[in-house]
C-alpha cells in the first residue's frame, strides 16, 4: 500500500499539485517542513525584538504607528506559520520549547543590534526585501498550508519593505548627519542580509532534497543573486552606497558580480556567537514566562465557551 501511496505523492508533486495535511507524505518530507516552517515562525517572533527596540523612540507619531503595525504583523506571521506547522502534527508548545532550548533555529539576521533609528529603515528595505525575495517562491511550495500562508505574508512584507525604503529615502535626503546615519545602517545590514538566503548551494545540506519535493523552488545562491540585482538600482535611487567594492554589473551574465561573503561570520552566528544571540533568547524566554497567565486565561475562557450539552 505504501508503494501506491508514495507513487501518488510523487505524481502529485511532479504535477505541481498541492500536498494537503490529510494526504499521505514521506516522513522525511513532513520532518523537513516542520523544521523549516518552525524556524520560519521562530524568525518572525524573534524578529519583533530588534524593531520593537525603537517603538518608544520613533521620531514622529506617523513613524511610531507604522512601526507598531509592522511589529504586530510579524507576530501575526509567526501565528500563521505555527498554525501551518501544526497541520503536520507538531504543536506550537513543542516548537517553542525547542526554540527556547536552542534546539531549533531562527534567522541569523536577527542576531544583529539595531543601533540607530536608520536601522529600522535598513531592516525594512533589506531584511524584509530579502524575506520577500525568499518568500514569493514559497507561495508555490508543494505543501498547501505553507504556500497559502505565504500569500498573505508576502502582501504584508511588501508594506514592510516599502515603509523601510521610504524611511531611508527621507534620511538620505535629509541633513548630512541623517544621510550618514542611513549609510551607516546600510553598511551594517547589507552583508548579514545576503546571509539570510542560507549557505552557498554547494554547502547547503537540504537544498537538493527540498527542491525535489518542490519546497524550495530556487537555490540559495539564485535568490541571493536576484536580491542583489534588485537592490543595486534601489540603492542608487536612495543615494546610498552598498558596502561592496567588488559589486559591478556583468554584461554577459546580465547580473551583478559581488564580493565574497564572510561565511565564518555566518557559521559563528549560527553557533550562537552573534552580537545578540544571548539577548534575543533571554528576552524570548522571559516573554514566554511572563505571558503564561495570558495563555492560561485564554484557555480558561475558551473552556467556558465550550457549551456543555445539557443532560
Ligand atoms: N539563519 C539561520 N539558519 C540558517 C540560515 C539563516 N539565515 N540559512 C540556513 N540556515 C540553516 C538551515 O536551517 C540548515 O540548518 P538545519 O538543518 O539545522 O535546519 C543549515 O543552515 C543549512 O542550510 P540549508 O540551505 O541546507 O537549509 P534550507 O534548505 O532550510 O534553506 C532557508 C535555508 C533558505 C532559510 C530556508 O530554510 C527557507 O527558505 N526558510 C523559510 C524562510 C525563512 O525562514 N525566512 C526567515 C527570514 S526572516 C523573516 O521571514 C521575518 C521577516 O518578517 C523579516
Amino acid at each position: 500500500a505504501d508503494g501506491a501511496l508514495a507513487a501518488a505523492f510523487d505524481a502529485a508533486v511532479a504535477a505541481d499539485e498541492r500536498i494537503e495535511p490529510r494526504d499521505w507524505m514521506p516522513d522525511a518530507y513532513r520532518a523537513s517542513l516542520v523544521r523549516q516552517m518552525a524556524q520560519h515562525a521562530h524568525s518572525e517572533i524573534i524578529g519583533m525584538q530588534p524593531e520593537a527596540n525603537w517603538i518608544t523612540r520613533a521620531p514622529s507619531l506617523r513613524r511610531k504607528a507604522i512601526l507598531i503595525a509592522k511589529v504586530q504583523d510579524e507576530a501575526g506571521h509567526g501565528l500563521y506559520l505555527y498554525s501551518a506547522a501544526e497541520t503536520l502534527g507538531t504543536g506550537r508548545e513543542e516548537l517553542l520549547d525547542k526554540l527556547h532550548a536552542g534546539r531549533q533555529r531562527y534567522s541569523s539576521i536577527f542576531n544583529y543590534p539595531t543601533l540607530t533609528w536608520a536601522d529600522v529603515g535598513a531592516i525594512g528595505w533589506l531584511v524584509d526585501g530579502a524575506a520577500i525575495t525568499n518568500q514569493v517562491p514559497l507561495c508555490r511550495c508543494s505543501y498547501g498550508p505553507y504556500a497559502r500562508a505565504m500569500v498573505r505574508v508576502c502582501k504584508e512584507e511588501s508594506f514592510h519593505q516599502r515603509q523601510g525604503y521610504e524611511l531611508l529615502l527621507a534620511l538620505s535626503g535629509g541633513t548630512a548627519a541623517q544621510h550618514e546615519m542611513a549609510q551607516d545602517a546600510v553598511n551594517r545590514w547589507w552583508w548579514p542580509s545576503l546571509m539570510m538566503f542560507g549557505p552557498p548551494d554547494d554547502a547547503s545540506s537540504h537544498s537538493a532534497q527540498s527542491m525535489v519535493w518542490k519546497i524550495k523552488r530556487h537555490s540559495n545562491d539564485e535568490l541571493r543573486q536576484r536580491f542583489v540585482d534588485i537592490c543595486v538600482p534601489q540603492a542608487e535611487v536612495l543615494g546610498l552606497t552598498l558596502p561592496d567594492p567588488d559589486l559591478r554589473w556583468n554584461e554577459e551574465r546580465g547580473q551583478h558580480d559581488f564580493g565574497a561573503i564572510d561565511w565564518t561570520e555566518f557559521q559563528e552566528v549560527l553557533k550562537g556567537n552573534g552580537p545578540c544571540n544571548e539577548e534575543r533568547l533571554t528576552q524570548r524566554r522571559r516573554a514566554h514566562e511572563e505571558g503564561a497567565w495570558v495563555r492560561d486565561a485564554a484557555a480558561a475562557y475558551a473552556q467556558k465557551q465550550t457549551v456543555v450539552p445539557n443532560g
